[in-house]
């Protein structure tokens, strides 16, 4: 890890305060506020606090490794970044470099649909580490080009997410008029003014657009039809037939992302899915949502104990994965932490993040007295 850094930015919570003084109000609000008054944000942090592990130390512990298969494939640790639409606001090629990396250090990249780069490009960065993210356009043409792109391109992992069941109402997006490009009243050029660096960085990259999907916008929309059109495209439930049918469609590992439901979990596997993805979006969709932490041990106790669950949701840390991953989830994901950490360092943030979770991963075995992952459950105290 690299020294200077490391005393700089020696957590997650010290790379989250940079990068939300580097960007401007309209961006940040976008990206770190969850839905309505939070509420679904402070839970997924609150039912990680209250998550304690119990450490023994009269162990003859060896050497600890945290690699690990998922899907058949290895991986060097326990977690990887989630799909972020439109990350690319937090810092111009922020995915660019968080795929590039995830290769590096062999952990999963899941590239969203809503990225501002083509899924094709992110595919060349993350290699065989990159996983699609998959919002199913209604529009049949649509949607089985998506997916043809996505099997040409190399993608073997598919992430199908169903929690967009209708359209979003995020009050501070609402407020703030936010939109893509951005609306240059004002407000939003003194925002911008107020932090030099981004809009710096912003001018010599160009604005970011919806490179992966601007060849579906219909010619002639102005700037709020087109976004309009883009959400209302992938807006609607995936129902179960859908759902059997993709799997029909997709040679490769599907999972389903934002599950909470343990009887929805178990419809997931008897349907077919590889795996599926605990989450409540990072608190982004419904307020009253439970946090995966929560819904954890009663998903593993209904899936059995074979099905991979992979969990996210205010994940921050090496304590927080080993939280997750002692409650019964088998790979764990975070959304906002990677895409901070390239907006407070650039390119040398995706690295470093990557590196710090691992060092707090055997930091924290080391403290518990374990040497794998699969121990990990039995340091599980009830909770406070
Ligand atoms: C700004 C932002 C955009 C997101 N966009 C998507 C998306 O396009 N597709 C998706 O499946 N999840 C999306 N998510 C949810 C993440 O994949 C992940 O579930 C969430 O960020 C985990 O919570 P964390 O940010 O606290 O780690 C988004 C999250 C954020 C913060």
């Amino acid at each position: 890890m690299n020294a200077s850094l490391d005393r700089r930015f020696p957590s997650a919570a010290d790379i989250e305060r940079a990068a939300l003084r580097r960007m401007p109000k309209f961006i940040r609000d976008y990206i770190f506020c969850g839905m309505g008054l939070g509420g679904a944000v402070r839970r997924n942090r609150e039912a990680l606090d209250s998550v304690g592990l119990m450490p023994r130390y009269l162990v003859d512990a060896g050497e600890i490794a945290f690699d690990t298969e998922l899907f058949g494939q290895h991986y060097d640790a326990p977690f990887g970044v989630a799909p972020v639409g439109m990350g690319g606001l937090a810092w111009p090629r922020a995915a660019e470099s968080l795929a590039a990396a995830a290769n590096q250090h062999n952990l999963p990249f899941a590239v969203a649909t809503f990225t501002m780069s083509s899924l094709e490009d992110l595919r060349n960065e993350a290699q065989s580490c990159g996983w699609f993210q998959f919002y199913r356009p209604n529009i049949p043409e649509i949607e089985e080009d998506l997916l043809s792109r996505a099997e040409a391109a190399g993608y073997n992992v598919l992430v199908v997410t169903v929690d967009i069941p209708s359209p979003m109402r995020r009050d501070h997006d609402i407020r703030n008029g936010f939109s893509v490009p951005p609306r240059f009243g004002l407000r939003t050029a003194l925002e911008i003014a107020s932090c030099p660096a981004w809009a710096l960085a912003m001018a010599v990259s160009g604005f970011p657009v919806f490179e992966n999907l601007v060849r579906y916008i219909p010619a002639g929309l102005g700037r709020d039809e087109a976004m309009n059109f883009l959400s209302d495209l992938v807006t609607g439930h995936i129902t179960p037939e859908i759902l059997s049918r993709l799997r029909a469609r997709w040679p490769g590992t599907l999972v389903v992302k934002g599950i909470l439901d343990p009887e929805e979990a178990v419809r997931c596997r008897d349907l077919g899915a590889d795996g599926v993805i605990i989450s409540n979006h990072g608190g982004r969709q419904l307020e009253a949502a439970p946090s995966a932490t929560q819904m954890l041990p009663s998903i593993r106790a209904a899936v059995g104990p074979d099905f991979p669950l992979i969990a996210d949701g205010g994940v921050r840390t090496g304590l927080d994965i080993c939280r997750m991953l002692a409650l019964g989830a088998d790979f764990v994901l975070m959304g906002r932490p990677f895409y901070y950490a390239v907006a407070a360092m650039g390119d040398k943030g995706a690295d470093h993040i990557m590196e710090l979770f691992k060092a707090e991963l055997r930091c924290v075995m080391g403290q518990l007295g374990c040497v794998t992952l699969a121990e990990l459950s039995d340091h599980l105290m009830g909770r406070d």
